[in-house]
């Protein structure tokens, strides 16, 4: 039986690596063999793509390439890892795909909603994620979160408007596919929020 594809994604800040540990732990608790892989990277080249993609000395890349390389390095990590994982039953769990080039490159840069999904046909057919946990913040909260971190990366150095953009993509996205968004209120406090991932898994485990 192929495998299930589970998504998180979020703003800057959002707490997103100590929720996918939570979410890893309880999938495998369950049994389910599960791997868990990074937009973009998760392959040899796609982490070499996100080196780029993210150096700040990048000052000079156009919009238009750095969406082709969010693409040129998923269309890698679904032909090394996602596809073939799914195959063989294993539940892959990614931290961000597509819906996050809808979110910067759409909402935060500006490119056409319509210029993205032809990509998305072209890359990945018909695969989307079968459910996507959005964790969702006041855009200042999580910057003043991400901000105690180190040096900014080339996305970390944008705008508070930016990431207002990218909230709001992401949220009017997860308005339109109630099925498979979850979104997440992820500036309660860390057990409310862990509370709340468990039921949407619980959700998710019994289908
Ligand atoms: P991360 O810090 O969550 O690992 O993500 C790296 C950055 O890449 C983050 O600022 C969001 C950005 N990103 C995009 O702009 N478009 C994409 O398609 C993906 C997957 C990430």
């Amino acid at each position: 039986m192929r495998g299930k594809f589970i998504t998180v994604e979020g703003s800057e800040g959002v707490g997103k690596t100590s929720n996918l540990n939570f979410i890893e732990q309880i999938l495998q608790e369950t049994g389910i063999k599960v791997v868990r892989t990074r937009e973009p990277g998760g392959t040899p080249l796609g982490e070499s793509i996100r080196e780029l993609l993210l150096d700040a000395g990048q000052d000079n890349m156009c919009d238009d390439t750095e969406l082709l390389l969010m693409f040129a390095a998923r269309a890698q990590h679904l032909h090394e890892v996602i596809l073939p994982g799914l195959k063989a039953g294993k539940w892959i769990l990614c931290d961000r795909f597509t819906d996050a080039t809808y979110a910067y490159q759409g909402g935060g840069r500006g490119i056409e909603m319509s210029r993205i999904a032809v990509l998305e046909e072209w890359v990945q057919q018909d695969l989307r994620p079968d459910h996507t946990l959005l964790l969702d913040m006041p855009v200042a909260e999580g910057l003043a979160r991400a901000g105690a971190r180190s040096e900014p990366d080339r996305f970390e150095q944008q705008k508070q408007a930016f990431f207002e953009r990218v909230r709001q993509t992401y949220l009017q996205r997860a308005k339109a596919e109630p099925q498979r968004f979850h979104v997440i209120d992820a500036s309660q406090p860390l057990n409310r929020v862990q509370a709340q991932i468990s039921q949407v898994l619980d959700q998710i485990l019994a289908e």
